[in-house]
């Protein structure tokens, strides 16, 4: 796990359509290593990040071998008419379908981390989850991607699988509001198993945070922006943010946040501002 380490900031490549390959090959020249996809045509355009990735090996910037890759297997519910597997077939046949048009947008033969876009329910961790699940763990064992992850899933989901005997994920991918303790009981079942959390919109699902007068005024003690100190909170209690920016400024800024240092006290107002 400690190799993790080296991969401390993901890039989204949700909702870039046709600048999903510029936008992605810029990440990657600003000093992006892990990039976060999905096999769902509605959000993401993969084999858009494959073009990228493609023209980033042709220039030698970087080798498979640096990047850490991570997409997912969406249902046919998340999914439009652009679907990656036959929905008339088995969801365990739709998974290794999915995974095998996945691997050939992005040109290779296995993939870091493979995660369930979102349960089947809301509320509960389903047989029909239960039988992705054992689907994606085969993929694994066949050597199709590293690691494992679920994202959008509730603390209850979590403990039911848990509570089934089933293998908990390495990674969980949710959407942070501060207004719930930025997923604090989520995070702390994660903390407690070491599964480590990746957070989404914490930007989006927090603009007022951003312009809270704690949060302004610790930018300005930092010389930072109040995205970066955002993103700074969120390393330092465990988080490792994903940013799906399209500026190259901000993507700029995002890096940077890693060298923005907030003390313990700031830490903890910050998690309790909105909850
Ligand atoms: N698993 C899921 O269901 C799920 C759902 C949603 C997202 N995701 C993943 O998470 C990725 C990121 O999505 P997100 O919504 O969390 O992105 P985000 O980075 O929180 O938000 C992007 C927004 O914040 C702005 N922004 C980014 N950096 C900024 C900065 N330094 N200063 C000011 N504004 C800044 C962006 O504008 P600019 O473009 O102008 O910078 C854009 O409007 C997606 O691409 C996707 O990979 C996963």
């Amino acid at each position: 796990m400690e190799e993790l380490e080296e991969y401390d900031f993901l890039y989204g490549t949700a909702w870039k359509e046709d600048r999903t390959s510029a936008l992605t090959e810029l990440a990657l020249s600003m000093g992006f290593r892990a990039i976060d996809t999905a096999n769902q045509r509605r959000h993401y355009f993969e084999e858009g990040v494959g073009q990228a990735l493609a023209a980033a090996y042709r220039t030698g910037l970087v080798t498979r071998d640096d990047l850490f890759l991570q997409t997912k297997f969406t249902y046919q519910r998340g999914q439009d008419h652009r679907l990656p597997y036959d929905p008339a077939a088995s969801l365990s046949v739709q998974v290794a379908q999915s995974m095998a048009s996945s691997l050939e947008h992005i040109a290779t033969d296995h993939v870091d981390s493979y995660v369930l876009h979102g349960p089947a329910s809301d509320d509960d961790w389903t047989e029909d989850d239960a039988e992705v699940w054992e689907a994606m763990r085969k993929e694994r064992d066949a050597g199709r991607t590293r690691l494992l992850g679920v994202s959008n899933i509730s603390l209850q989901q979590l403990q039911q699988m848990e509570a089934a005997c089933t293998e908990l994920p390495t990674f969980v991918q949710n959407r942070c509001y501060a207004r719930l303790g930025w997923d604090r009981a989520v995070r702390q079942f994660c903390r407690e198993r070491k599964i480590v959390y990746q957070g989404f919109s914490l930007l989006t699902a927090n603009r007022k945070v951003l312009q809270h007068p704690l949060i302004i005024s610790l930018a300005a003690s930092a010389n930072a922006t109040p995205a970066q100190v955002v993103f700074s909170f969120a390393r330092s209690i465990g988080i490792l943010p994903i940013t799906g920016t399209s500026s190259a400024e901000h993507m700029k800024q995002n890096l940077a946040s890693r060298d923005v240092t907030l003390s313990p006290e700031a830490v903890q107002a910050i998690e309790s501002l909105a909850g």
